[in-house]
């Protein structure tokens, strides 16, 4: 997906400023064009059901016009505790909160995050396309923590279930043991674990794609927003890039809150949030079920 100069203008003119936010009082299914920190001041408490923050990871990395340049482990610790603590205000005492990593920066993070959250995981996404290096292991993980306000919170089991292929098709009394047989093949439509291996990155063939560098795949989000939202329920997206996480969050029937500070990024957002009216599909997941790489 790329759009020309006027596309782009006409976007942005769908967009709002965080001096909207504070004077209206107008949250609900925005993309925010403005400093996160500035619009969570303006946001109002106890306002989302979900918040999932994909932050710049610390590293050296240009997002539309602006780098965001690596900092000292301290530097990265002081700036996600203050964002975390702008935004700890606008989260419902039974809110869920996603917030995704590299492992480095994950080290930095999950002692500010377990000040402020009870931990409740860690997923692991392996996404395979990753840097080769001279003299290290290629990265091919990202992780994301699991964190509740309290002890009340949602989590949709049902909504998030992982079909595969069967290996060893269990029977009893010459009955399937939970498995199912679909054009000849046996399948288990199984609980999904904390270690996600169904997941591709937004590769450029596939219609979600878009130019900004650290894009986030929709059936990730998807995982993230069924299980632990209902729908109605507002999701947060404090550093939105792109826009997955207020495109999935439309599609499945949420709203959302998208906050960019990159103009580029916001007009993307609105383009696919335009398109998601369309076509509220997600690649890979139908009807609350998740398909393996490769099976749809
Ligand atoms: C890792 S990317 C998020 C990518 C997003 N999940 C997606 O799927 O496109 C982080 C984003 O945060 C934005 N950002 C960084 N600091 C910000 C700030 N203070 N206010 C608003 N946006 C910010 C960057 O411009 C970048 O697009």
């Amino acid at each position: 997906m790329t759009l020309t100069e006027s596309e782009t203008q006409g976007f942005l003119n769908r967009c709002v400023s965080c001096a909207y936010l504070k004077e209206t009082g107008d949250f609900c299914n925005k993309t925010v064009l403005g400093d996160s920190f500035e619009a969570a001041a303006a946001l109002p408490d106890e306002c989302a059901d979900l918040l999932i923050a994909d932050p710049p990871y610390n590293m050296t990395k240009t997002f539309g016009k602006q780098e965001f340049a690596r900092m000292s482990e301290e530097d990265y610790r002081a700036f996600t505790e203050k964002w975390v603590r702008a935004y700890r205000h606008t989260l419902k005492k039974t809110a869920s909160v996603y917030v995704c990593c590299d492992w480095k920066s994950g080290i930095v993070i999950a002692p500010v995050l377990e000040k402020y959250f009870t931990v409740r995981n860690r997923i692991t996404w392996q996404r395979e396309k990753g840097r080769g290096a001279a003299a290290n292991w290629k990265n091919g993980m990202e992780d994301i923590w699991f964190l509740t306000v309290s002890d009340k919170y949602v989590f949709n089991l049902g909504a998030v279930r992982q079909r595969k292929k069967v290996i060893a098709p269990y029977t009893e009394d010459g009955n399937p043991k939970d498995w199912f047989v679909l054009d000849g093949v046996k399948y288990r439509d199984t609980c999904p674990s904390n270690f996600w291996d169904d997941i591709t990155v937004p590769y450029w063939s596939m219609r979600e794609n878009t130019p900004h560098p650290t894009q986030k795949p929709e059936k990730l989000l998807a995982k993230l927003i069924l299980a632990s939202s209902n729908k109605g329920d507002l999701v947060l997206d404090p550093f939105g890039g792109s826009g997955s996480t207020a495109v999935t969050a439309k599609k499945l029937g949420r709203d959302y809150l998208s906050v960019e500070k990159a103009e580029e990024y916001c007009a993307l957002t609105e383009c696919r949030l335009l398109r998601a009216e369309s076509d509220a599909s997600v690649q890979g997941m139908e009807d609350g079920i998740f398909y393996a790489r490769g099976l749809k």
